[in-house]
């Protein structure tokens, strides 16, 4: 049995030819990085910052974006060579099946369901925080602890947040589900993200965290950043999901920083969204890997000053308790004395930035199983289209009651980081796809070369992995088994349906959507 069957590069660009007459080739370079960047900006920096610095890191969370961001910038050097070599959509997955066989394809399009559609859960979760908090600030209401929470979570006395609310557990979030499902009924519409729609809120999203920093700046309490890392000996915390002893080894020191990246990587997945939008570029080979780096530049950028302001305006350790929810809204409202417009007006940004993340993370994964289902590696129900949308309805359904049972469900600390490790997989995979492959079949056209690939293919490999490695015994465990069920799925099913195994080769239908086009 071959299991690495390759499809052929061939056969791929006729099928891009064949989409080109819906697809319009529209997006510039700036577009591109627009798009990168809408995709990036969103519960990381507004939500999980802060979770990084209260558990982990401490105010040296700045170090931890930049390890997440070097590991993020080599493999995206790997993601530029793929996607300037073959400039068609359906990102790492396909890159993958032409090049390192279906076996590898599998892993990384099943391990992709991490990244996008737990993704969407976790920046849903991150939604409904802040939704709280915009009811709460402009109506004074808000919705039960418990049905906005998780059943692991505890409402804990200390938090601030529901003061006047019993003591209890959390049953479901209910306003993560609705966000969820109201984006799932947009995308069965077939309403395109147009390019001009997701720059307006690239640029609000931008303005915000540019707000927050320059404002902030002058806030800084110094005394906040000393120790910049946290000491073994800084205590313990009881938070509404267990407890935090900082003398544990991941909770303090270097070490602490190392899981603070892990966390923070979160932050900067989408970068590789961009990847998916190769058939929409005017010239993919060169505007995509550009595309893709300076947006995870810039965005780099912005998250160190950002993260080093939020962590000057609050210590560390309110970003378990009360300033554990609306992290960045609650810094503002307590920090900055006269900035409550700001703290307002954070919180609609922030709703509106959130959820054109959670649209683009359930856009790519619905797409990613339709390439996947058209391929025959999972059941025609993922690639089914809407008769009068063309939208593929019943793969959004799905993936509706999916993503929900993990948003509505599971804490967000915990899908976020299922989320990380899965996103980090996928990028070992590709980052060692472009080293095998520059052995193996060096004559390939590569219009981007990813420089010094002997060494920035190995090291971008060896940092996710020690951020893997630091996730933790629990997290690695959820990935093996969801991976095992990926086997099970693949042996049972795919290998007898797969159509490049069988030799049935089909035109490719319409794309789901053009997307982006202006
Ligand atoms: N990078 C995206 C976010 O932070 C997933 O929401």
């Amino acid at each position: 049995m071959k299991l690495f069957i390759k499809k052929p590069i061939a056969q791929l660009m006729a099928a891009s030819k064949e989409t080109e007459k819906t697809l319009k080739r529209t997006l510039g370079v700036g577009s591109l990085i627009a798009l990168g960047v809408g995709a990036i900006i969103g519960a990381g920096i507004f939500v999980r910052t802060a979770a990084a610095a209260g558990e982990h890191a401490g105010p040296a969370v700045t170090i931890s974006f930049l390890i997440a961001a070097s590991g993020c910038a080599l493999a995206g050097l790997c993601y530029a060579e793929f996607a300037s070599m073959i400039p068609i959509a359906g990102s790492a997955y396909t890159y993958s099946y032409a090049t390192m066989g279906e076996f590898i394809a599998w892993i990384i399009g099943w391990d992709l369901v991490l990244e996008y559609a737990l993704g969407a859960a976790t920046v849903a979760i991150g939604w409904s925080q802040y939704f709280n908090e915009f009811l709460n600030t402009f109506f004074h209401v808000h919705i039960p602890f418990v049905w906005s929470h998780a059943p692991w979570e505890t409402n804990i006395s200390q938090t601030g947040l529901y003061i006047n609310e019993a003591h209890g557990h959390g049953i479901v979030n209910l306003p993560a589900i609705f966000i969820v499902l109201m984006l799932t009924l947009l995308l069965i519409r077939g309403t395109a993200e147009s390019a001009i729609v997701n720059n307006v809120i690239v640029v609000v999203k931008v303005a915000i965290v540019l707000m927050i920093i320059t404002l902030g700046w002058q806030f800084i309490n110094p005394a906040n950043h000393t120790p910049y890392l946290i000491p073994a000996n800084a205590g313990i915390v009881k938070t509404s999901t267990g407890v935090i002893n900082y003398a544990d080894t991941f909770n303090h020191g270097w070490l602490g920083v190392l899981r603070g990246a892990s966390v923070v990587f979160f932050a900067f997945i989408g970068f590789d969204a961009v990847s998916t939008a190769a058939q929409e570029a005017k010239n993919p080979q060169k505007d995509m890997p550009k595309g893709i780096l300076i947006s995870l530049a810039f965005c780099t950028l912005l998250y160190i000053l950002f993260s080093h302001v939020l962590t000057g305006l609050a210590p560390y350790k309110d970003f378990l308790i009360k300033g554990k929810e609306a992290s960045v809204t609650y810094a503002i409202t307590q920090f900055m004395p006269g900035y409550g417009w700001l703290a307002s007006l954070v919180t609609i940004a922030i709703l509106a930035g959130f959820s054109s993340v959670i649209l683009v993370m359930l856009l790519g994964q619905t797409r990613v199983f339709y390439t996947m289902s058209i391929d025959g590696l999972i059941p025609p129900v993922f690639s089914k289209l809407h008769p009068k949308h063309r939208t593929p309805y019943k793969s959004q359904w799905l993936f509706f009651v999916f993503v929900s049972i993990f948003a509505g469900f599971i804490p967000d600390t915990i899908v976020g980081d299922m989320v990380s490790i899965g996103t980090l997989f996928a990028f070992v995979l590709v980052s060692l796809g472009i080293l095998i492959l520059r052995r193996t079949d060096p004559d390939l056209v590569r219009p981007f070369k990813t420089p010094l690939y002997w060494l920035v293919c190995p090291l971008g490999a060896l940092i996710c992995l020690f951020m893997i490695a630091s996730e933790g015994i629990g997290n690695w465990a959820r990935l093996i088994v969801w991976l095992l069920i990926g086997f099970i799925v693949f042996f049972g099913y795919s290998i007898k349906h797969s159509k490049v195994r069988h030799g049935i080769v089909e035109p490719a239908e319409d794309p789901i959507n053009p997307k982006f086009v202006e």
